[in-house]
């Protein structure tokens, strides 16, 4: 499958197999995190492996957004010290957050192209999460991506067609709707 058929086939997948995930699948979907692009290459992330079912069961506790028990997360974290450090304000409040965002897509398409589900989460409880995973004080958890093998194909949710939300060059020009 080329890139554009792996991003099509991505979808939130909120019901899960109890098969286990191995550990070396989930180093490797770490590993394509963090070959994503990063502003001025700080790479002010962490990524915390979930895999332990106490663990996944404090975790979804606090964590209203988290579905269908899936047996294993990935807990993308902004290092916000390193960030602040690197890249002042700017890298504190958004650039390292935008990583995240593109290492999480990374994560998420190499799933699928594994046969694995994905659902980025946002709904969870930071501060409980923090203290479930021991996380330091410079460390936030920015978003919980759940991982295993779908118990079901999801419907495609429809998306906005192109001719609807682009143009060339300037605002309101060039694209027939
Ligand atoms: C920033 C962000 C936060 C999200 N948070 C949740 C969440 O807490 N729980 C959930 O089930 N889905 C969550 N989603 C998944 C979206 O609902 C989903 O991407 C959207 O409905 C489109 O479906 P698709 O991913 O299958 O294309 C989140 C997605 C994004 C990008």
């Amino acid at each position: 499958m080329g890139v554009m058929g792996v991003i099509k086939e991505r979808r939130s997948v909120r019901a899960f197999k109890t098969d286990k995930v191995p550990d070396d699948i989930l180093l490797e979907l770490v590993e394509a995190g963090t070959w994503a692009p990063s502003a001025s290459n700080i790479q002010a992330w962490y990524f915390i492996v979930v895999n332990d079912q106490h663990v996944l069961e404090q975790t979804a506790a606090f964590s209203p957004g988290l579905l269908g028990n899936p047996p294993a997360l990935i807990v993308a974290c902004s290092d916000k010290q390193l960030a602040f450090e690197n890249g002042g304000e700017i890298g504190e409040r958004e650039l390292c957050l935008m990583d995240l965002c593109m290492a999480s897509q990374n994560i998420m398409l190499l799933a699928t192209e594994k046969g694995l589900g994905t659902c980025p989460i946002k709904s969870f409880n930071g501060p409980a999460l923090s203290k479930i995973l021991r996380l330091p004080d410079h460390i936030s958890p920015e978003l919980v991506i759940s991982i295993g093998y779908p118990k079901n194909n999801p419907p495609t949710p429809l998306r906005k067609p192109v001719n609807k939300v682009s143009y060339f060059n300037k605002w309101g020009d060039g694209i027939e709707a």
